[in-house]
């Protein structure tokens, strides 16, 4: 029997992010490799004749899960219909740019993307927001649409996730695949915290395997949330792929369940779980089950976390602070 195909909307398609994501999304990875997809590519005008390049591109890799793909300029036209939504395109800091300013310009896209989504998408839409500030912009796009589910709306956060198997699987010799249950809680930003009091390094407790707190105070925290400034001072640019692959992870874990006896981390709208401010989209050691994000229950949490975990939640309700001053919630 033939699939429906699944129409996945692509926002900033041009940019860096989009062009090491599409190809993967075409080839199967994002749902299964079963599972056809049509890719609605979303640009502002100018950037339109390079998407189209990337169409072409698309089309020339002959893609057997590839049902079609149309590039729209409108937000109204770019997620009519859409059932998975990747909103990667946003408007990046330039210098002399107050903190107000970002959240404000970023308003003027996901405020109008979020309705868009309301009106037009599909009713099974799965939001997951890349562009920066991604938990508030996910707010705000999620605060423009109000018929659609909170808990569709999520932010990136499995980028940071990935990086801190790396850094622990670094420092421990153990394979990555070895490595489980390791939490980014909070915002994604410097403030994130990378937890692993509760992972486990082929099935011992991780913290205990390093034995350093000094390290994990020093080495690996500021490592890992300072991950994306250093790949920006070394590349010149932001990473992209390695973005594109951890929006990969999350939709298709989203989709598909997370494996049995591990979880991940996901930005989702906070139901006061671990004291977290309910209603912002913080990040939570997750599962998913029947394509629902669910926050991990019952770990102790102690006092080093404590006050990471806090101060990470504590800017992001500065920040949504700051968006509803500006109107936007
Ligand atoms: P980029 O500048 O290469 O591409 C952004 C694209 O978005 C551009 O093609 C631009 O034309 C487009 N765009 C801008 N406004 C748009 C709108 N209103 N509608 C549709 N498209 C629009 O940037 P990039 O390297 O691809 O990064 C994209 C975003 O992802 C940035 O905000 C970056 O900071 C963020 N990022 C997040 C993570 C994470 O882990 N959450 C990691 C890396 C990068
Ligand atoms: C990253 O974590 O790599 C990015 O969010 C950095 C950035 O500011 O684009």
């Amino acid at each position: 029997m033939t699939r429906t195909p699944v129409n996945v909307t692509v926002t900033g398609a041009a940019g860096q992010i989009g062009y090491a994501l599409l190809f993967r999304i075409a080839s199967g990875q994002l749902l299964g490799a079963d599972v056809p997809v049509k890719l609605r590519l979303l640009e502002i005008p100018q950037a339109v004749k390079a998407a189209e390049g990337t169409a072409m591109e698309l089309d020339d890799c002959a893609f057997p899960l590839l049902a079609g793909i149309d590039i729209f300029d409108n937000p109204t036209d770019g997620f009519a219909g859409a059932n998975v939504a990747l909103l990667v395109g946003a408007r990046p800091r330039t210098k002399g740019m107050e903190r107000g300013d970002l959240l404000a310009a970023n308003g003027g896209i996901f405020g109008p993307q979020g309705k868009a989504i309301n009106d037009g998408a599909a009713d099974d839409i799965r939001v997951l927001v890349v562009g920066n500030p991604a938990n508030t912009n996910a707010l705000i796009a999620s605060a423009a649409a109000p018929d659609v589910p909170a808990s569709r709306f999520t932010a990136m956060t499995r980028l940071d996730h990935n990086r801190a198997i790396s850094q622990l699987s670094a420092k421990t010799g153990v394979s990555v695949s070895d490595i489980k249950k390791l939490t980014i809680w909070g915002n994604h930003s410097a403030t994130q915290y990378p937890d692993i009091f509760h992972a486990e390094v082929a099935g011992k407790n991780a913290a205990e395997v390093v034995g350093d707190e000094k390290w994990l105070a020093d080495d690996f925290i500021p490592t890992v949330a300072k991950r994306g400034a250093a790949i920006i001072e070394a590349r010149g640019a932001s990473s992209a792929a390695s973005a594109a692959n951890a929006a990969i992870d999350h939709v298709f874990d989203w989709v598909n369940g997370t494996p049995e006896g591990d979880w991940t981390s996901a930005a989702i709208p906070s139901d006061g779980s671990y004291g977290v401010a309910e209603g912002i989209i913080s990040s939570f050691p997750v599962t998913s089950e029947n394509g629902e994000w669910k926050i991990v229950q019952g770990l102790e949490i102690n006092d080093f976390s404590r006050s990471r975990i806090d101060a990470s939640v504590a800017e992001l309700v500065e920040e949504r602070d700051a968006v509803k001053e500006l109107g936007l919630l």
